[in-house]
């Protein structure tokens, strides 16, 4: 069975999903994006993600083409339609097809192009490498300066994969003027004296979902939260190291730049964290 999408109001099956070759998408990398999972069928953190949506679509000038209540409805039945236990719903939104190539945007009312497709993964919450960590080297921060609003440029953080793999970890974190910013595709934490400290908010992260949760939880929990750029010398010296996104919750890291963090195992912090975010966001999924 081919797996069921959704193109501009329609469910197709993937070999039959059409985009125009002047999709503003395509052409000028013009549109935006938001990846939310899915445990047990359930969305997590679904409000969140329809609203840091809407945001991005506004700092960009394009309107969300429909109601929470809607785009909610579309997640769902597409996860109902692929059968998806554990995974993701990626949802792309464009400023739309003005049927030729121009760098001025398309005249007000041109539809915007939407599209979402699901991904199984199946033991998503299981993952093994939450036990052994990941592994991680830093490298240059050349993004663009609205690194808030979830775009689809995706090149740079695609390369940094790219460099990653070839060193042979796991993932790279992005460095500014000594100060790390975040992760190719998650936020960065450190834990030292007891303080968890993670970047504070600005154009020059992406203000995660799964970060905003986890500070939370953190607080909640009496955890000591510092909210300010640390720099990679505090990274290499720091008690132990962590990420989050919505597809790896609260991953912790053990080695930066081939140096170990910590003892160089996942820490107590990280390991808690993970725990109260998988529990508590699965209590309110939807
Ligand atoms: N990435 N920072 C960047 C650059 C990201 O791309 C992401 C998410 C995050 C974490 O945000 P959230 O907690 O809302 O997932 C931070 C998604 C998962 C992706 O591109 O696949």
């Amino acid at each position: 069975m081919s797996r069921i999408v959704y193109v501009n109001g329609a469910y197709v099956p993937e070999e039959e999903a059409k985009v125009s070759v002047f999709d503003r998408g395509f052409l000028m990398a013009d549109g935006v994006y938001e990846v939310t999972s899915v445990l047990g069928g359930k969305l997590l953190d679904f409000a969140g993600h329809a609203r840091r949506l809407d945001r991005s679509l506004r700092e960009l000038g394009m309107e969300m083409p429909m109601s929470e209540a809607d785009l909610l409805a579309i997640h769902r039945e597409l996860v109902a339609r692929n059968d998806v236990v554990d995974g993701m719903v990626y949802l792309q939104i464009t400023r739309g097809n003005p049927g030729d190539r121009d760098f001025a945007f398309p005249p007000a009312g041109t539809p915007l192009t939407v599209v979402l497709f699901t991904q199984s993964k199946p033991g998503l919450a299981d993952n093994p490498q939450a036990k052994t960590g990941l592994r991680v080297i830093s490298i240059e921060d050349i993004r663009w300066g609205r690194r808030d609003i979830k775009t689809v440029q995706l090149l740079y953080p695609s390369m940094g994969k790219m460099m990653a793999k070839k060193a042979g970890v796991d993932d790279a974190w992005f460095v500014e003027d000594g100060f790390v910013t975040e992760g190719t595709s998650n936020n960065a934490y450190i834990v030292s004296g007891g303080k968890i400290i993670t970047r504070n908010l600005g154009s020059d992260i992406l203000h995660g979902i799964t970060r905003a949760a986890v500070l939370r939880f953190a607080a909640e929990a009496q955890m000591e939260v510092e909210e300010r750029p640390f720099t990679l010398a505090e990274a290499h010296a720091a008690d132990e190291a962590f990420i989050t996104s919505a597809s790896a919750f609260v991953m912790p890291v053990v080695e930066l730049d081939g140096q170990k963090i910590g003892a160089g195992a996942p820490g107590p912090v990280a390991k808690r964290l993970r725990e109260i975010y998988l529990d508590e966001s699965r209590k309110t999924a939807v």
